[in-house]
């Protein structure tokens, strides 16, 4: 009999025996969408980082683009960007909320349709198959498919165990894995860390993001930053007890604001990672960006293969009016930013008054609680083990009434019991979803 599969290359073949686990949850949540007035049986989504906080104000941005120009029909001026977005990015975006040490220009970044593609065509310009990219854990899943996927490197994941990455000594241990991956025959080429950090919600101190350049340099590796949520830092917005209870703040530092860099790592070895999703609530508008702005080679390479994802011409239309004018950023970042705040209090104020332990989160959209004590006492012994199935029951209970909340199976965490908490949505929307959540607790804590 002829087996299918080998009408396949090796590599799709390989894809078709990984899950995608964080995919997998989208398209639930996805075919059956919370609305309050036309499906309110529907599943809130608490699970994906997706800012539901500025839709009023997108649309109406949005809404005096010419959708219907002649000129979209056809291809854009440049598969990686057209040279007057670059520059929007360059200088409303970077320039401006980077504080960056030396200004950068438009012809040091290549965008591409998300920053998922974007992490895919880095891996696929540094690393040959089966190399590797170091990353610490727990870490955004996504990286697991922008990296493995289609260029078929390999993620080296750095188990941290109990430590938080915040601590410089878990470079270590980052140290370990690297020799631990070259034993084992794997060319590491690349370590990739989201700051500020998903799933955990917190800004590195400079002192930990020099460490991470030492690393790189040490062992000359490529080193990514993901600033992805750059503009997404809230906690100085916080009020009352949420900013009470906060612990000390570190703010958000992005590498290009490190002042002589070459001290810790050769520069060409540096670069960030951004993109619309986040800060700009676009997730659905693909667009993404490498800035790279000492290796002029990477920006060719990458230049080289933007074809492929490759920002349709309304979407660049849009975006490049959006960002066209620095006063329109800077009112939506700063509402932005202050929403995010409220909608993190009523999560935190939830979470504290059910005694679920949280790690503070300062920004991005979501926040990392420990589910451990919902975990049924029939599973705790596997969950102990590392069985995954007791968070799956749990997550499973959640969207049985009616709520998605992100498992840490898919950030790699290996203590089996953390959820990763989306509030990034309006406030009644995220009352009724932490109420579902927390009766689905409730539920496994009776049989717990
Ligand atoms: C840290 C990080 N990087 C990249 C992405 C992917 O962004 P995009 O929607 O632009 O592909 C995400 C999305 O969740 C993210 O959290």
């Amino acid at each position: 009999m002829t087996n299918k599969n080998h009408r396949l290359s090796t590599r799709a073949q390989e894809n078709l025996s990984e899950p995608n686990i964080m995919l997998d949850g989208v398209r639930k949540v996805n075919s059956d969408k919370y609305d309050a007035d036309t499906n309110p049986n529907g599943i809130i989504n608490l699970g994906v980082a997706e800012n539901q906080l500025m839709t009023k104000e997108l649309t109406k941005i949005m809404g005096t683009v010419d959708h219907v120009n002649p000129k979209l029909f056809g291809y854009s001026e440049s598969p990686s960007g057209s040279k007057k977005l670059r520059e929007h990015f360059a200088n409303n975006i970077f320039n401006r909320y980077f504080n960056p040490v030396e200004p950068v220009s438009f012809d040091q970044m290549v965008l591409s349709a998300g920053c998922s593609a974007t992490v895919d065509n880095f891996t696929f310009c540094v690393c040959d198959p089966g190399e590797g990219i170091i990353i610490t854990t727990p870490f955004y899943g996504g990286f697991n498919t922008d990296i493995m996927v289609k260029s078929k490197a390999k993620v080296v994941v750095c188990d941290l165990g109990d430590c938080l990455p915040f601590d410089v000594s878990h470079v270590d241990l980052m140290q370990n894995a690297l020799y631990k991956a070259e034993s084992e025959g794997i060319k590491v080429k690349a370590v990739v860390l989201s700051n500020p950090h998903n799933p955990l919600g917190r800004n590195y101190s400079r002192e930990i993001l020099i460490e991470f350049l030492r690393f790189a340099s040490r062992n000359q590796v490529h080193i990514l930053y993901d600033e992805i949520y750059a503009l997404s830092v809230f906690d100085d917005k916080l009020v009352g007890q949420a900013k009470a209870e906060q612990p000390g703040s570190t703010p958000f530092i992005s590498v290009l604001s490190i002042p002589d860099l070459e001290q810790y790592c050769e520069k060409d070895l540096i670069h960030v990672a951004y993109g619309m999703s986040k800060d700009f609530c676009l997730n659905g508008f693909r667009c993404g960006c490498l800035l790279s702005p000492w290796n002029p080679e990477l920006i060719d390479a990458m230049r080289a293969i933007a074809v492929f994802t490759w920002m349709s011409s309304p979407t660049e239309a849009m975006i490049t009016k959006l960002l066209s004018d620095p006063n329109t950023i800077e009112t939506f970042t700063q509402t932005n930013q202050k929403r995010l705040a409220e909608s993190y209090t009523l999560a935190v104020d939830t979470l504290r008054a059910h005694n679920i332990p949280f790690l503070p989160a300062q920004g991005g959209h979501f926040l990392w609680a420990d589910f451990r004590q919902f975990i049924p006492r029939s599973l705790t012994v596997s969950a102990a083990a590392g069985e995954r199935s007791a968070e799956h029951l749990l997550c499973r209970a959640m969207l049985d009434r009616g709520v998605y909340v992100n498992w840490g199976e898919a950030f790699s965490e290996s203590k089996v019991g953390f959820f990763r908490v989306t509030f990034a949505v309006p406030i009644p929307m995220l009352k009724l979803g932490l109420e579902r959540m927390l009766q689905a607790c409730q539920g496994a804590s009776q049989e717990a």
